[in-house]
């Protein structure tokens, strides 16, 4: 398994190219199954991720052609062969259970492994059943899979989710493009991975409103058809990037980042003191000699701030100058990168869901374990500022939804370098 080693103290400077968003490409990618014409997707990341949502795409049957480095996926889903996801694959992935609703709107079936937990938490599925169940879609959990059906096809209707879960509005709203009738879809989650999933599914020929709100409305059509679609950026590598100059010092141009999409989230950097200001290619973010100030933090919903950046705003808070309080509503358990810091020299206290921090006036480097995809990248931000050698191992995890994070840094005067593990 291949290691990061950051030798922290290096001021930033330069500019740094945001991908395409992870979490919005894991969504759209399932969408080829709704049609049995071509799908396009341009602007995509090239992550690990989206490699294993390949080879699910394939197993049911999709041809998926990686393009241009991997920036463009062609695919196609003409022949389905299969409606079944297995655990090996969603065990890894939950995103694989996007493939739920799309298969049942097109093939009437699917059998879907039920994820499993994960290092955050639990992460049942029962909203996404609640909602394929009120479009008229029999689902049983029988040996860890979800077995659904809907052998009269699907039908409208009006749903109200309990939470307003990403991948159920996600699941919900792909089945609902090709039910007989209308869907409401209430309580809808806001995020703008679902507002890019609503851009494709209406190039594809969908009708649906509403996409940014809390209500969703979709007018089932008969058929989709092909299209060609540029993934949004993703806003949780931009506030990732957006973090390294606050932490390092230093000023960074992030490149295709947008403040819209990241409303809460720019309002707290700045209230920690950080300048975030537009330019004509994206944002630049700066911390001269200024202190980091200590703010509080509560994870929420979009447009609230986002729970993928929480690991990251903690480690800023680490060198802050105060306490400040971190609050996670959306996991159960995702404050894991904290003993990590505190192996940094970090004096953080978690009881439940809350995280006091007390800003230290220097980290020091350490041998640090990565255990899942955010609260890995936050010990490399947090390695950034650590006097001495912080090593990152099991950076698999990062893979997964960073690209080339070592070269991204180096480019912008980060000392760090990715050693190839046994
Ligand atoms: C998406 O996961 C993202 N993943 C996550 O990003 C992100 O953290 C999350 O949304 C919240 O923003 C992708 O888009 C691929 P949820 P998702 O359904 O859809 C509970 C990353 O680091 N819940 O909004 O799984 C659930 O347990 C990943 O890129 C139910 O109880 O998130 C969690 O506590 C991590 N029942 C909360 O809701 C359900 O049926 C939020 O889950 C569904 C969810």
């Amino acid at each position: 398994m291949d290691s990061i080693i950051v030798t922290g103290g290096a001021e930033l400077a330069g500019e740094i190219p945001i991908a395409g968003a992870k979490n919005a490409c894991l969504a759209l990618m399932p969408a080829t199954l709704l049609t049995d014409e071509p799908l396009t997707l341009t602007n995509a990341p090239r992550l690990s991720d989206i490699r294993t949502m390949t080879q699910l795409l394939q197993s049911l049957g999709a041809e998926v052609a990686s393009m241009q480095d991997g920036r463009v996926l062609a695919m196609s889903s003409h022949d389905l062969t299969g409606v079944r996801a297995d655990y090996e694959i969603v065990r890894k992935m939950r995103a694989s259970n996007l493939v739920l609703g799309p298969l049942l709107a097109r093939a009437g079936r699917a059998v879907v492994s039920l994820p499993g937990g994960c290092a955050i938490g639990a992460r049942p599925m029962d909203i996404h059943i609640a909602g394929l169940e009120a479009l008229g879609a029999e689902i049983e959990l029988r040996d860890g899979y979800l077995h659904a059906q809907a052998p009269g096809g699907l039908r409208g209707a009006v749903i109200e989710q309990r939470f307003a879960s990403v991948g159920a509005t996600e699941n919900v709203v792909m089945a609902a493009t090709l039910a007989r009738g209308t869907t409401v879809l209430r309580n809808a989650a806001r995020e703008p991975e679902i507002v890019d999933l609503v851009r494709c599914l209406r190039a594809m020929g969908a009708r649906i409103e509403g996409e940014g709100t809390d209500t969703i409305t979709v007018e089932g059509v008969d058929r989709l058809h092909g299209a060609t679609h540029p993934v949004v950026i993703d806003r949780i590598e931009l506030g990732t990037y957006m973090i390294a100059p606050a932490i390092a010092g230093g000023s960074v141009e992030l490149i295709g980042g947008r403040r819209d999409l990241l409303p809460a989230f720019c309002e707290k950097l700045e209230e920690a003191g950080i300048a975030i200001d537009a330019t004509d290619r994206g944002l630049r973010v700066s911390r001269a000699n200024g202190a980091v100030r200590p703010v509080n933090v509560r994870t929420e919903v979009f447009p609230g701030f986002p729970t993928d950046l929480q690991a990251q705003m903690m480690a800023l808070m680490c060198i802050a100058e105060g306490t400040s309080v971190l609050e996670e509503t959306i996991f159960e358990n995702r404050f894991m990168h904290a003993p990590e810091l505190m192996r940094m020299g970090a004096d953080i206290e978690v009881h439940g869901g809350t995280a006091t921090v007390r800003g230290v006036a220097q980290l020091r480097g350490a041998p640090v374990m990565a255990t899942d995809l955010r609260a890995s990248v936050s010990l490399i931000l947090a390695g950034l500022a650590a006097r001495g050698e912080t090593v990152v191992n099991r950076v698999y995890h990062l893979d997964r939804g960073y690209e080339r994070v070592e070269e991204k840094l180096s480019a912008v005067g980060a000392r760090i370098e990715r050693v190839k593990g046994g």
